[in-house]
């Protein structure tokens, strides 16, 4: 299949993932979908629910691998681990609100517990970072929302200069 030359990487958040305890199968079907909408997955990993961990390995993909889009999963909810979305937040030069509103509303014609997830999305430098929840489920129904207007936000991220109207 085509590429579109935009590069997505996936962090799966999780304590029981990052010991082995628990299989990953966020990540792998979030891979699935995005490899699918024509972005290229060039990097995953693991990392327990700790805010340093999660500010390394996105700083990292973002400030030296210049990945394009970086996708989280996990962490988003309110036990008192979930940390990723504060994480997250000290790295955004930029929050883009309208990508929680809409999964979150979207998501709350499936589940009332859709309101539990804080995940939040915005700009790095010339990345774009959203947060997902955990579930494979979550994750998968959470994506397919926003992603149709994924190329378009990364492209104009990184200052394409094409007219809205003709995208
Ligand atoms: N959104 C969708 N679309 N489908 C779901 O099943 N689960 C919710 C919510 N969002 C869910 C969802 C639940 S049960 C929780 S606790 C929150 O996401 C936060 O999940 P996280 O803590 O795994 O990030």
């Amino acid at each position: 299949m085509e590429k579109s030359g935009f590069t997505c990487a996936i962090l799966t958040v999780s304590d029981k993932g990052s010991r082995g305890e628990r299989r990953d199968t966020s990540g792998p079907q979030l891979q699935s979908q995005l490899t699918e909408a024509r972005f290229q997955v060039v990097a995953t990993a693991v990392v327990p629910d700790q805010p340093e961990l999660i500010r390394a390995a996105i700083a990292r993909w973002v400030d030296e691998e210049r990945i394009d889009l970086i996708i989280t999963t996990g962490g988003t909810g309110v036990s008192p681990s979930d940390r990723t979305p504060e994480a997250t937040r000290e790295l955004l030069d930029l929050e883009i609100p309208g990508i929680g509103e809409a999964m979150r509303m979207a998501s709350f014609a499936k589940t009332p517990n859709a309101v539990l997830s804080r995940g939040l999305a915005g700009i790095r430098k010339e990345s774009l970072i959203i947060n997902l929840p955990g579930s494979e489920k979550a994750a998968r129904e959470n994506l397919e929302v926003v992603l149709p207007a994924l190329h378009h936000a990364v492209y104009k991220i990184k200052g394409g200069a094409k007219d809205c109207a003709a995208c």
